[in-house]
């Protein structure tokens, strides 16, 4: 019988301190997030030094929590997994550091990972990934396609070429004058609306996997600055539910012409966007009348957190793969296959 493997992730890219244990890459013993949402409301978003800050004083703190919830100690670990990047420079540097210290001081292997990597094993905590597989990542910083023929192994099909999914919902929320981070209330108020401004889709050429949301997003506050300018009043659920259906209709028709096309058993949504309700409904709906399976994770793992990283990580490190003390935060690192 193979050997019991327990990871420890590490996550600081962005908002949230995280850190966890997961059992042989798809068990979670412990998984500890410090949100500082409350800190960057007032700023209507993400400040990377207030950012970093809070990191300092979390670090240590979430890493501990995740070993008492575990009930474990560092002897117990085969490995540190960490977020290299891409995020906040530093913001990465303070997991990457306290990964560092901790693999050093406990005689432990160390492992950089792609955050996107982890948002996309966020899935194998929930059920085992079949390959190929088409992943659709929507986050606060990246929209993409996805294409995984073995695991480990990732092909970018598409990309958007302006602002990401996460990005035109936290904008658009600042335009209805909704806190950051704006994705969730702008889906409550899409939910509840009963009527929908007609908002442009924009589909590129006619094969392509790209997404484009900045025209949307002008779309939007041409739509505010034009009723202001005639002292009219917007209706803030019509327009959330407009702009909504809009990126929803977008992501789901490329996604279903995408897993046509690379004939793929599963397909998966992850990143901070897939909590978004409209857009589950509308891919699981999608999914299950052309009969390919479709999964996402459950709310609390969709947006940032260490299970991911430990998820991602443990297939790495059963690949061979392993980083030095030079492990160094990588604001703009991209996302490479680790199998081929
Ligand atoms: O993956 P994530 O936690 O952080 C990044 O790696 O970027 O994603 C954060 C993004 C934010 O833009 C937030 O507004 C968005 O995910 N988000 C949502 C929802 N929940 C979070 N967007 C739309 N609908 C939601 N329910
Ligand atoms: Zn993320």
């Amino acid at each position: 019988m193979e050997k019991d493997l327990y990871i420890l992730g590490i996550e600081s890219s962005c908002d949230e301190t995280a850190a966890s244990i997961v059992k042989n890459g798809h068990e979670i013993v412990s998984n500890v997030v410090a949100s500082q949402i409350e800190s960057h409301k007032r700023f209507g978003g993400v400040v990377p030094e207030i950012a970093s800050r809070h990191h300092v004083e979390q670090i240590t703190i979430v890493i501990e929590e995740a070993l008492q919830q575990a009930n474990m100690k560092p002897e117990d670990l085969d490995a540190v997994c960490v977020t290299e990047g891409p995020g906040l420079v530093g913001a990465l540097l303070i997991g990457v550091n306290a990964a560092k210290a901790f693999a050093f001081a406990n005689d432990l292997p160390l492992v950089g990972v792609h955050h996107i990597a982890g948002h996309i094993y966020a899935n194998a905590l929930i059920q085992p990934m079949e390959f190929p597989l088409l992943a659709l990542v929507v986050s606060g910083g990246h929209t993409e396609l996805v294409l995984m023929e073995a695991d480990g192994h990732f092909k970018l099909i598409g990309e958007t070429r302006d602002d990401a999914a996460g990005e035109a919902y936290d904008k658009v929320a600042r335009v209805l004058n909704i806190p950051y981070p704006g994705g969730p209330k702008i889906d409550q108020l899409a939910q509840e609306s009963d009527a929908a401004v007609d908002f442009p889709r924009v589909w590129l050429e006619h094969d392509s996997y790209d997404f484009s949301f900045s025209g949307l997003k002008s779309a939007v506050i041409n739509y505010k600055h034009n009723a202001d300018q005639r002292s009219e009043k917007i209706n803030p659920m019509h327009v959330a539910k407009g702009f909504q259906d809009s990126v929803v209709e977008v992501l789901t028709a490329k996604t279903l012409r995408a897993a046509r096309e690379f004939k793929v058993k599963q397909v998966i949504a992850a990143g901070g966007v897939s909590a978004n309700r409209g857009l589950r409904t509308s891919l699981e709906k999608t999914f299950k009348k052309e009969g390919i399976p479709f999964y996402v994770p459950p709310l609390k793992l969709c947006t940032d957190n260490a299970a991911m990283i430990a998820a991602a990580g443990s297939s790495m490190f059963k690949a061979g793969k392993r980083s030095d003390m030079a492990l160094n935060g990588r604001p703009g690192k991209e996302l490479i296959s680790w199998n081929d």
